[in-house]
C-alpha cells in the first residue's frame, strides 16, 4: 500500500516518519521546499522527542519520500492523509484554505477509489464542503472521504502515534473505515516489536511508558462513527482540556489566597475517577498551536449556530488572566517592576518541543517588557524558534548560565524537567531578591524554601 502524507507539520511528519518505519511507502508532501530539503536531509524542521531517529530510518530504507510534487505522489497512492495546518481567521473561525486547496489538489492525479483522510482539526461539516469542492472540479472521480481526527501531543508525539486512547475514525464507507483502522493497529502492533534501545533519545525519555506496550496497546478503543461525530469529538476533546486547565487555573487563585496547595487539592479531586488528574496541572495557562485555535472555532461554530456556550468563553478569559495573575504576584513580592532584571526559564509552550506558537511563557515576557522590565530568557530548544514572537528588547541567553547572572528575580515560565536538576543553591547569590517564581508548579517549595529562597508558585 503507497501512502501521501499531506503537510509535513508536527502531526504529518511524525505519522509518515512511523508509517514508513512500519514497511509503508509514504510520501512526505510539502508545499514548503525548505521542509522537503530538510526531511531530505533525515531531520524534521522542528524538534520532537525521537522523531529524527525514525525520520532518518525511513529515508535511508527508501520508504520514506519527501517530495513537493502532488503529481509523483497522489497519482501512486491508495491513501491520503491530509495534515495541513487549519489556523485561526482573525474573527476566531477556523481557516480552512489548505484543507480545500489540498484537497482540490490532490483530486487532480486521484487513482479512482482514493481513500481521502481528514487528520487535520476541522469544524464539524468540513468533510461534506469537501467533498462537494471535490465533486464540483472532478465530476466523473469517486473518492472515499474519512474522518481521522489526530490527538498526539507534542513533546510526546511518537509516543502518542504508537500508543493512544483511541482511534476515532469516521466516514460512510464501510472497507475505507476498515482499511484506515487497520493502518493504526499496524503501527500499534509494530510498536511492541521495536528494539528501543536503537532510538535512543525516545527510549530514554519515555523508557515507563514504553515498558509492557504489548500490554498497553490492547486497551486501544478503535471507534467508528459517522464523518461528523468523528470531526466533533476531536474538537470537542480539545476544549474539554482547555476547560479543565481554567477551571484548574482559577481554583489556583482561591488556593493561593487560603494558603491551600493546588497541587494536593488536584490530586485529591482528580483521585475520583469521573473527574481523573490530568490536565487540572495549574500554571501560565494553555497555549500551543492547537487549543487556543481548535476553541476559538468551537466558539465561533456556536456563534454561527446560534446556540449558546459561556462556558468556553469564560475558559478563554480565564485563561487570558493568567499572565496578569502572575504579574499581580510579581509585584506583591517585588513592588514595581521597572528596571527589575527578570530572567525567564523556558519560552516554548511546554516542555518537550520547540514550539512557540502562542506559548504562555513568551506572552508573559513580553508584558513584563510593558512593565518596564529588563527581561533575559533562555529555552533549552526553543530560544531560536522564540524570535519570531518575542518582544526584541528581550535578551535571549545561549544558556541557563548566562541567564542566571545578577538578576532580581527568575521565573520558571516551562516545564522543562532539567530546571529542576540546577544547582538552585549555588545560584541563590546571583538573584537579589531571593525570590524564585515557579509558574509552572514543577520545583520543591519546601527545598528551596530551606535554601533560603521566597518560593512563589501558582495556587502553592
Ligand atoms: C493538544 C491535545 O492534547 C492533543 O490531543 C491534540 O492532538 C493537540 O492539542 P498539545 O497542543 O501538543 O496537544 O499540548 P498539550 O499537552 O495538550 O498541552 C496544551 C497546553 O496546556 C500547554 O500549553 C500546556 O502547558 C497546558 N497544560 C496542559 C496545562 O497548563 N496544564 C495541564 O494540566 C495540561
Amino acid at each position: 500500500m503507497t501512502i501521501t502524507i499531506i503537510g509535513s507539520g508536527y502531526v504529518g511528519t511524525t505519522f509518515a516518519a512511523i508509517l514508513s518505519n512500519c514497511g509503508y511507502k509514504v510520501y512526505a508532501l510539502d508545499i514548503n521546499p525548505k521542509i522537503i530539503e530538510s526531511l531530505k536531509n533525515k531531520k524534521a524542521h522542528f524538534f520532537e522527542v525521537g522523531l529524527n531517529d525514525f525520520v532518518k530510518k525511513g529515508i535511508e530504507s527508501g520508504n520514506l519520500i519527501p517530495t513537493t510534487s502532488y503529481k509523483d505522489s497522489i497519482a501512486n497512492s491508495d491513501v491520503v492523509f491530509s495534515c495541513v495546518g487549519t489556523p485561526d481567521n482573525p474573527d476566531g473561525s477556523s481557516n480552512l484554505t489548505y484543507v480545500f486547496d489540498s484537497a482540490l489538489e490532490a483530486a487532480k492525479y486521484a487513482k479512482e477509489g482514493l481513500i481521502y483522510v481528514q487528520k487535520s482539526t476541522v469544524p464539524v461539516g468540513t468533510g461534506k464542503r469537501v467533498l462537494e469542492k471535490v465533486k464540483k472540479a472532478n465530476p466523473n472521480l469517486l473518492i472515499h472521504y474519512i474522518s481521522n481526527p489526530e490527538f498526539l501531543r507534542e513533546g510526546s508525539a511518537v509516543f502518542d502515534t504508537f500508543l493512544t486512547d483511541r482511534v476515532v475514525v469516521g466516514g460512510e464507507h464501510k472497507q475505507s473505515i476498515k482499511t484506515v483502522l487497520d493502518i493504526h493497529k499496524k503501527v500499534s502492533e509494530y510498536a511492541t516489536k521495536i528494539d528501543f534501545s536503537l532510538y535512543e533519545e525516545f527510549a530514554n525519555v519515555f523508557s515507563d511508558k514504553i515498558q509492557n506496550i504489548d500490554e498497553k496497546i490492547k486497551d486501544i478503543k478503535y471507534l467508528s462513527t459517522s464523518l461528523e461525530s468523528a470531526e466533533l469529538i476531536k474538537v470537542t476533546a480539545n476544549a474539554f482540556l482547555a476547560l479543565k486547565i481554567s477551571f484548574a487555573n482559577s481554583v489556583a487563585k482561591l488556593a493561593q489566597k487560603f494558603d491551600a496547595d493546588v497541587n494536593e487539592v488536584m490530586d485529591g479531586v482528580g483521585s475520583d475517577a469521573r473527574i481523573g488528574r490530568s490536565f487540572l496541572y495549574a500554571g501560565l495557562g494553555w497555549g500551543g498551536g492547537c487549543f487556543p485555535k481548535d476553541v476559538s472555532g468551537l466558539i465561533s461554530l456556536f456563534e454561527q449556530n446560534n446556540i449558546q456556550n459561556p462556558i468556553m468563553d469564560a475558559a478563554v478569559s480565564e485563561n487570558h488572566s493568567m499572565a496578569a495573575y502572575l504579574i499581580g504576584l510579581m509585584e506583591n513580592e517585588l513592588g514595581s517592576l521597572k528596571n527589575k532584571k527578570i530572567a525567564i526559564l523556558g519560552l516554548a509552550f511546554k516542555s518537550g518541543t520547540s514550539d512557540c506558537r502562542r506559548s504562555p511563557s513568551i506572552n508573559l515576557a513580553n508584558e513584563l517588557i510593558k512593565k518596564g522590565a529588563v527581561v533575559s530568557a533562555f529555552d533549552p530548544k526553543a530560544n531560536s524558534e522564540a524570535m519570531e514572537y518575542i518582544d526584541s528588547e528581550v535578551k535571549v541567553k545561549d544558556s541557563a548560565e548566562d541567564l542566571l547572572k545578577n538578576i532580581d528575580s527568575v521565573v520558571i515560565a516551562t516545564e522543562w524537567p532539567e530546571f529542576k536538576e540546577y544547582d538552585w543553591k549555588n545560584l541563590l547569590g546571583e538573584i537579589s531578591t531571593k525570590t524564585i517564581f515557579d509558574a509552572r508548579n514543577i520545583l520543591d517549595k519546601q527545598k528551596l524554601q530551606k535554601i533560603g529562597y521566597k518560593y512563589v508558585g501558582i495556587g502553592k
